[in-house]
């Protein structure tokens, strides 16, 4: 692994993630044999609106019993939830090996591990054939990786064809300097920051139809605004982000959210088809 990545993988790691949570989970008093999809949810999704938007993603398009990827899986909620919910295989791939390790535990935990598989790779490099899944799916990596082209070129190198690229991502909207940290990186030099017209013109030219473009930005406002108050007012969650970003939750949250209000950032989904 080169350096930028072993240092991205050093922004992630929390060592002893996965027994973080078991424990979390018994101090709730939650039967280890009976543990949900929902209860641990809060933690599994790290992406701006959680399960939430991941539910939207999925509904964008007919996705019921599909092949799909997930580049860029962290601990693997959205592969479960596409393996529980719409009967899709999926796969995942990350970095992190802490990461990896967790999200196989976790589909241990809830009985999804048949319908999920997660490896350790980095997504410039993907160990797939062409044209393997149905629908790749990637939501808050790509501000991780420099090489842009090569990363969408992976994506559609691995879709078969006819199949769908869905996203969500933070993408940069109007210059200015950003503040760090963020939930992606603690210094500016981990942080790739583009704009969605780049994004648009990386996947036109790689021969993909742009079919929906959703701006996120308000949804994402409104929900960060209600997690800064109830983070104000209760704390810390049992089960939420602050599993993942310890001490340092509230201030990665509170520059993403200024920059999403001053407009140096924004929030972008959508869906390509190959
Ligand atoms: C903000 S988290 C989002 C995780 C997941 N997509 C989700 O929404 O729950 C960003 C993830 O990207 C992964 N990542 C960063 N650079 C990567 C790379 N080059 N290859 C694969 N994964 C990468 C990180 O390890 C981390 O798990």
């Amino acid at each position: 692994m080169d350096s930028l990545n072993k240092s991205i993988e050093n922004h992630y790691l929390k060592a002893g993630l996965y027994e973080d949570i078991i424990n979390r989970l018994i101090k709730q008093n939650i039967a280890l044999d009976n543990v949900k999809r929902s209860d641990i949810s809060g933690t599994d999704e790290f992406h701006v609106r959680g399960a939430v938007v991941s539910k939207e993603l999925a509904n964008s398009i007919k996705i019921n019993g599909l092949d799909v990827l997930d580049v860029g899986c962290g601990l693997g909620g959205p592969c479960r939830m596409l393996a529980d919910e719409y009967k899709c295989q999926t796969t995942g791939i990350d970095l992190s090996n802490e990461y990896i390790r967790t999200a196989t535990k976790l589909s241990e935990l809830v009985n999804l591990k048949d319908k999920t598989t997660f490896i350790q790779g980095n997504a410039t490099e993907l160990p797939f054939e062409d044209k393997t899944f149905d629908v790749v799916w990637t939501q808050h990596v790509q501000m991780n990786i420099p090489n842009k082209k090569k990363f969408y070129s992976e994506i559609n190198r691995v879709l078969k064809t006819d199949g769908y690229f869905l996203f969500y991502e933070i993408l940069r909207k109007e210059n200015g300097t950003i503040n760090y940290p963020m939930p992606w990186a603690s210094v500016s030099n981990h942080s790739f920051l583009f704009k969605a017209e780049e994004m648009d013109k990386y996947l036109i030219e790689l021969g993909l139809t742009r079919e929906l473009s959703t701006d996120q930005t308000q949804a994402g406002i409104i929900f960060f605004e209600t997690l800064v108050a109830k983070l104000k007012e209760f704390g810390p969650p049992k089960m939420g982000l602050n599993v993942l970003m310890g001490d340092t939750t509230k201030t990665k949250l509170m520059n993403l959210l200024t920059h999403l209000k001053s407009g140096e950032l924004e929030l972008k989904s959508g869906v390509y088809k190959k």
